[in-house]
């Protein structure tokens, strides 16, 4: 269940709904941007969902996103296939999508928008500047700091860190039950971050020493490692072996 993030949901309905009909959701990496998104889409009844997330390793894939968005084969095919001229190509896509939004109302939802491919992000930018007067929206979620330069101007709302009410509320959710100095200490130590304080919690869960919480050097390198494909991570594992 979605915790203290009923102003953020409503300020990303009441920008969707606008007349720039677009927003991107900024906040650290465990803020809570995914979980976020999901709220919001649930909350989209009646309107045709398209999602799609940027993976670090299609980065450098032209058009990548765009053919995981799109589900129509033929639009992705003459796209991909011999270009048209850029701007052409533009004004394809987003008739395509008026066109799918005569029936219901389009929602683009695009997360971890930092690891776009860069054609899409341009393509994805365009449209969403266009989107007053139409039948379609367009959300996406990004880590601070790194807002894609197509993406930049839209509206943003920032996740800010949860206080401590619904940071406690958060870790009684995740089934962590922390007694004494353990709470504060885990508390202090996550800064309202929700993924940090799942970590800390469930680490000082099992040891509650005050010295055997992770560092949040350590957090944010565990927060790395998750972006990282399952092969990489494997190796990473057998270089950080001790040898013997
Ligand atoms: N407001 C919240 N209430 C409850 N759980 C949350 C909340 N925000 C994030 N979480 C949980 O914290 C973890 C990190 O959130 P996530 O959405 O993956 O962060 P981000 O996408 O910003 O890196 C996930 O397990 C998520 O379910
Ligand atoms: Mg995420």
């Amino acid at each position: 269940m979605l915790i203290g993030r009923e102003d953020v949901l409503r300020r990303l309905s009441d920008l969707l709904r606008g007349p720039q009909s677009s927003a991107v959701l900024v906040g650290m990496p465990g803020a809570g941007k995914t979980a976020v998104l999901a709220a919001a889409r649930g909350a989209a009844a009646g309107a045709e969902v398209l999602s799609v997330t940027g993976i670090l390793s299609d980065r450098t894939l032209p058009y990548a996103v765009l053919a995981d968005l799109i589900p129509d084969r033929q639009l992705v095919d003459s796209i991909t296939g011999d270009p048209p001229h850029p701007l052409r190509l533009r004004l394809d896509v987003l008739a395509w999508l008026e066109t799918e939004a005569e029936t219901r109302p389009v929602l683009i939802v695009l997360d971890d928008a930092q690891w776009c491919d860069d054609t899409s992000l341009s393509i994805l930018g365009f449209i969403a500047r266009r989107l007053g007067g139409t039948n379609v929206r367009f959300l996406a979620a990004c880590r601070d700091g790194e807002i894609p330069p197509a993406l930049r101007g839209l509206p943003t709302v920032s996740l800010p860190p949860l206080d401590e009410h619904d940071a406690a509320r958060l870790l009684k959710g995740a089934g962590v039950e922390l007694t004494g100095a353990t709470l504060p200490r885990v508390l202090d130590r996550a800064g309202g971050n929700p993924l940090a304080l799942i970590e800390l919690g469930r680490a000082a869960a099992a040891d509650p020493r005050a010295e055997a919480l992770p560092t949040t050097v350590e957090l944010a390198f565990a927060a790395r490692l998750r972006a990282l494909p399952a092969e990489t991570r494997q190796t990473l594992l057998l270089v950080a072996r001790p040898p013997g």
